[in-house]
């Protein structure tokens, strides 16, 4: 049966429980198919290895036979897939009619022109795509403080926003279906980035004897990069790489000694060479005496 959810439109209120489906069931599909049950809706789920959905079934969870059916039993469908191959790989096994009219939230993560691509391949079946990047692991789904950004028709995900309050915090930044993928790519630019830098530090530290609790301290204070963001944000959006504070050159003296503490204790150096090469481009650049926010500049370009 086919079921229009609804749901109160100030958040704060519990909303009236809603028909949603769940399609994946990896450890995030399965979080956000708790947190709906939490909540009192009524979820079908469906999953290509069906076996994923026992204890959710075994709390209230309705398994579908086929991807087909669970797209029958809601109007609001949470995508949760590995990527966007996977979206095309369960959604063109289905009769078009199976789409018209669906609302399809897809909290699966890819590229800002996959997703748009995505919005464009549902339209024409006659669904509509929001567009989801979730930014808590499946332990954050559930809590209000987590937050998943939205992107996509507003007045579709204001419709559906007191039902997606299950999940997390909702974070609606605009109607371009790939927006919240880019700002989602950014996110994971930066995380990937800063915990790969953990990593090393803790292999580096590790040639040293020291294990990585002894360096939590110093490894938490160097990850909170709040007052350099500060100071930064506004000079680079000025455009402006006045070398007063920092200088690249001296950035580009640091990054050599970082690789050779390194390679120096038997370490991979890959990526502290990967690090300085970048800061060696903008010294060639000529941008020795200007800050290192200049790197931007370096960074705007591809270098191939
Ligand atoms: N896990 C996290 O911490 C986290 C955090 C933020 C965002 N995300 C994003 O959330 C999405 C889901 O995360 P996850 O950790 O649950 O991912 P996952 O472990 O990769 O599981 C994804 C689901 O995709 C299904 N799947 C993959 N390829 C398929 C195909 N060709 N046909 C049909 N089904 C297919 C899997 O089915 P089977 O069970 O049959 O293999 C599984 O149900 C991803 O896009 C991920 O980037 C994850």
């Amino acid at each position: 049966m086919s079921t229009t959810s609804t749901g109160t439109t100030s958040t704060g209120m519990t909303p009236a429980p809603a028909h949603v489906t769940v399609i994946g069931l990896g450890p995030m599909g399965r979080a956000m198919t708790g947190a709906f049950l939490d909540r009192g809706h009524h979820v079908t789920v469906w999953n290509r290895t069906p076996s994923r959905a026992d204890a959710l079934v075994a709390r209230g969870a309705v398994l579908a036979a086929t991807a087909e059916e669970a797209l029958g039993a809601s109007e609001l469908v949470v995508l949760s897939l590995t990527d966007y191959d996977a979206v095309y790989a369960v959604l063109s096994g289905v009769a078009p009619a199976a789409l018209a009219g669906r609302v399809l939230v897809n909290l699966t993560s890819d590229t800002p022109a996959k997703a748009r691509a995505g919005a464009e391949w549902v339209a024409e079946r006659g669904a509509t795509q929001i567009t989801g990047g979730v930014l808590v692991p499946p332990s954050g789904i559930g809590d209000p403080e987590s937050s998943t950004l939205y992107s996509g028709p507003q007045s579709v995900f204001e419709a559906h926003r007191p039902t997606l309050e299950a999940l997390t915090g909702t974070d609606y930044r605009g109607e371009d279906p790939g927006l919240a993928a880019l700002l989602y790519q950014l996110n994971m630019v930066m995380f990937w980035t800063s915990l790969t830098s953990y990593w090393q530090a803790v292999a580096m530290a590790d040639a040293h004897g020291l294990k990585a609790a002894d360096i939590l301290p110093l490894a938490v204070n160097a990850l909170d990069l709040t007052r350099f963001l500060e100071f930064y944000t506004p000079r680079v959006d000025a455009g402006d790489h006045t070398g007063d504070v920092d200088r690249l050159a001296m950035g580009a003296a640091s990054a050599e000694h970082v690789l050779h503490t390194a390679t120096d204790a038997g370490v991979d150096g890959a990526l502290p060479a990967a690090v300085l090469d970048l800061f060696k481009r903008g010294l060639a650049a000529g941008h020795g005496a200007d800050s290192c926010s200049s790197l931007v500049e370096i960074l705007k370009r591809s270098a191939t």
